[in-house]
């Protein structure tokens, strides 16, 4: 899989939300929406009227990670909204099969997510029902934590169950990734990197861009 890069717009200035969508539109894949309820985790940020307005307004695919409880009750909207990839979490989800198929069913691709404190293999016969695993790198919640190193070891065994399987599953990896982190991350298995300060408090988010994708394509190619 080519390196792909999705900016969290949580750190982007959500008064002004299609234009910081503009500001990636050509340096990045994707456009990472975190979507916080307040219960899952302890912020609350937006939900689906916004996603939505973004959605006509951002030329990017929308990459929308739901922490959030009751995904089961809540994801299928965001993909019928036209989000092309939805995360569900495996913590807060009672039904991941059923939800991971409504999610695909609709044309869009699902994801699972899981914490840093959650292990993968419990998890390895869910892989063929997802596009996407997203392994949390800092506690989901907030932008601008530091990476945890901890979870690399995580990386590398859910890469290893996915090539084990050949299967096609994208590897995500979100929190705390930066130029200092992402050769790091790109070297464990992982080839979908968000990044939300990294990009919206740099000078040019374009360019932050362009020189994460440089340095997981230079690891993955190492
Ligand atoms: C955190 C969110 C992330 C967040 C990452 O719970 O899921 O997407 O925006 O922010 P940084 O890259 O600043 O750690
Ligand atoms: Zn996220």
């Amino acid at each position: 899989m080519a390196v792909q890069i999705s900016p969290s717009i949580l750190s982007a200035d959500f008064a002004r939300l299609a234009d910081e969508a503009e500001a990636v539109a050509r340096d990045a894949d994707w456009l990472h929406v975190d979507v916080m309820d307040n219960h899952f985790v302890p912020n609350l940020t937006l939900g689906l009227p916004i996603v939505e307005s973004l959605l006509k307004a951002a030329t990017l695919p929308v990459d929308c990670h739901l922490m959030i409880e009751d995904p089961d009750r809540w994801a299928p909207g965001y993909a019928e909204a036209g989000a092309a990839s939805v995360t569900i979490h495996a913590e807060a989800a009672s039904a991941p099969v059923r939800t991971l198929r409504t999610i695909r069913a609709t044309g869009a691709r699902a994801g699972l997510g899981i914490n840093p404190a959650t292990p993968v293999e419990p998890y390895a016969d869910l892989l063929p029902e997802i596009d996407m695993l997203l392994i949390m790198t800092v506690e989901p919640g907030f932008g601008g934590q530091s990476f945890l190193d901890m979870v690399l070891p995580k990386v590398r065994r859910a890469r290893e169950l996915i090539d084990g399987r050949d299967l096609s599953v994208w590897l995500q990896v979100d929190g705390g990734v930066s130029e200092e982190t992402v050769e790091r991350c790109a070297e464990a298995g992982a080839d979908v990197f968000v990044a939300g300060s990294a990009v919206y408090s740099a000078e040019d988010p374009g360019a932050a861009c362009r020189s994460l994708r440089s340095l997981a394509e230079g690891a993955t190619a190492r």
